[in-house]
């Protein structure tokens, strides 16, 4: 099947009311893994690089393990997003290189750390929603700002998004969907006690849903960090603290709430990790890379495709008819 537009996608999603994981990729292993339990779960599913993934594989070896994800699993509706692109060029390169969705992150400056000011946000998203949409390429915007800065991403400063602004925003924009900042942040550490009210505020979820019912809304940092994942890790000898990250059923009721798109990167990482770790101490006369990028590789699939059932994605990929980028310029248009 062809690399299809987030839009279509997430049309689709909003109409079976779910809601479909975007999983971070920076190799061939956890390409294999998102699309093995896409299969085993038959789920559309959004695949999602980042700046940082984009220079480590040189994009070129990326989009290229893309293109035979799509010809290997044909029945497996597939978007290709870029993930917090920092500036215009950044995202126009990607749908030059023939990514079908971009997230414009306006929220903060090009160095992906500095907050921006709302009209800069609004300029910067515009650029990339005119650039995009002609070609047929989705935009996600983002409006608030995350915590955490582990992970290069973000101000570490948490500004929730408003909801009036949120209006004017997508008014102004033009965007497919609407990444909120609701108090989760990227990375393994989020939160240090299990989060209630006060520090993952789930009703501005609801509140922005009921004035933008029509948007698409984005979950980032939406790793849910299981512990027995942590505690894989440190098992076989890594320092991880105690951490968590957010509950699944804070998930579902977003989901409830008009939330379509997840991103999930750092419960890969975990799954990856303490796979590799058990193979490393378990036989550390072990040297071929296999033996260990195997079961990291199983690890994963197994995270992903619990996922996908509980997002609600898993048995929909069937539901859907690709459509060609050049029928979704027209629809733009
Ligand atoms: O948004 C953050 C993702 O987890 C990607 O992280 O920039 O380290 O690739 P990265
Ligand atoms: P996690 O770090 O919670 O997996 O979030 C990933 C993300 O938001 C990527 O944009
Ligand atoms: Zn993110």
């Amino acid at each position: 099947m062809p690399l299809i537009a987030l839009r279509q996608l997430l049309d689709s999603a909003a109409a079976g009311g779910y809601g479909v994981g975007a999983f971070n990729v920076n190799n061939m292993e956890q390409i294999q893994a998102i699309m093995e339990a896409a299969r085993e779960t038959q789920s559309p599913v959004i695949v999602q690089a980042s700046r940082g993934a984009r220079t480590y594989t040189n994009d070129r070896f990326l989009f290229h393990l893309m293109a035979a994800a799509a010809e290997l699993y044909p029945e497996i509706p597939v978007v290709l997003h870029q993930d917090h692109g920092n500036s215009p060029e950044t995202c126009i390169s990607a749908i030059e290189l023939g990514f079908t969705s971009v997230m414009m992150d306006g929220s903060l400056l090009e160095d992906g750390k500095t907050p921006a000011d709302f009209e800069h946000n609004v300029r910067v998203t515009r650029e990339v929603v005119d650039y995009a949409h002609a070609r047929g390429v989705s935009v996600e915007g983002e409006l608030g700002t995350l915590g955490g800065i582990e992970d290069g991403v973000g101000s570490g400063e948490v500004h929730l998004t408003d909801p009036d602004q949120a209006v004017e925003f997508v008014a102004r924009t033009g965007i497919d969907a609407l990444a909120v900042a609701i108090g989760t942040s990227h990375g393994a550490y989020k939160f240090s006690r299990p989060p209630d009210g006060e520090v993952l505020s789930m009703n501005l979820i609801e509140e922005i849903h009921s004035r933008l019912p029509d948007t698409h809304l984005v979950m980032h940092g939406s790793s849910s960090v299981p512990k027995d994942l942590v505690d894989a890790i440190n098992e076989y000898g890594g320092e991880m603290q105690p951490t968590w990250g957010v509950p699944i059923e804070e998930i579902q009721q977003g989901i409830r709430h008009g939330v379509r798109k997840i991103n999930v990167d750092t419960d890969l990482r975990l799954a990856m990790t303490g796979a590799i770790r058990k193979v490393l101490t378990e036989t550390p006369d072990e040297f071929d890379p296999r033996s260990y990028l195997k079961p990291a590789r199983e690890a994963m699939q197994g995270v992903v495709a619990e996922r996908m059932r509980q997002f609600g994605q898993a048995w929909h990929a069937p539901e859907l008819e690709p459509k060609p980028l050049r029928e979704m310029q027209a629809l733009y248009a």
